[in-house]
């Protein structure tokens, strides 16, 4: 299998190369901002749950999360692979999905990081709240606690993947297509 983790703060374009990614490559795209918002939009118990911390831009707990993206993992049992689009977040949740993957008897591939500086995230963020509906792409205090939540939990996967010779850093600045053909090299190179 092949699986990909697509790394960055939010705004630095995982949705965006993750659709062209899983056409090439033929994965299952999980991305758990997409499924809690899903949830949300259901009505859901863990809908409800999770949008107490989506609408303050703070993370949802690991054990929600994970169970979601366990749920989803067995659902698409027989996949070519998986590109993970804002998972994991926090250190817990890189050591459940290590054992989780172990248990389907596989591995993360590589992990993909899109570097962005934070001035082009919050443009790309505020102009994306104009008509991605988002409530937490609106609000310039609800941004700004998102990348404190990923300065504090997530950027510390960077070792962690780094450690395991998993992390490749691409540039994601510039054209979409360009950025592309960069991740693309990265994936292919493992
Ligand atoms: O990944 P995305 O930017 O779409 O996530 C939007 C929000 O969903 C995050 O700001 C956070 O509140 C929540 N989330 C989370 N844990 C994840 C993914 C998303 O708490 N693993
Ligand atoms: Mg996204």
């Amino acid at each position: 299998m092949l699986n990909l983790i697509i790394f960055g703060p939010p705004g630095a374009g995982k949705g965006t190369q993750s659709e062209k990614i899983i056409e090439r490559y033929q994965l299952a795209h999980i991305s758990t901002g997409d499924l809690l918002r899903a949830e949300r939009n259901a009505g859901t118990e863990l809908g409800n749950k999770a949008n107490e911390f989506i609408s303050k831009g703070e993370l949802v707990p690991d054990e929600v999360v994970i169970g979601m993206v366990r749920n989803f993992m067995v659902s698409k049992s027989g996949v070519q692979g998986f590109i993970f689009d804002g998972f994991p977040r926090t250190i817990p949740q890189a050591e459940a999905l290590d054992a989780m993957l172990m248990e389907f008897d596989t591995a993360i591939s590589t992990v993909l990081g899109l570097e962005v500086v934070e001035d082009e995230l919050v443009k790309r963020l505020m102009l994306r709240g104009q008509t991605s509906g988002r409530v937490d792409d609106q609000d310039e205090d609800t941004i700004r606690n998102r990348f404190r939540e990923y300065q504090n939990k997530t950027l510390p996967l960077k070792d962690y993947y780094a450690n395991q010779k998993k992390y490749q850093s691409v540039q994601g600045i510039g054209e979409i297509d360009e950025i592309f053909t960069n991740l693309c090299a990265c994936i292919d190179a493992v």
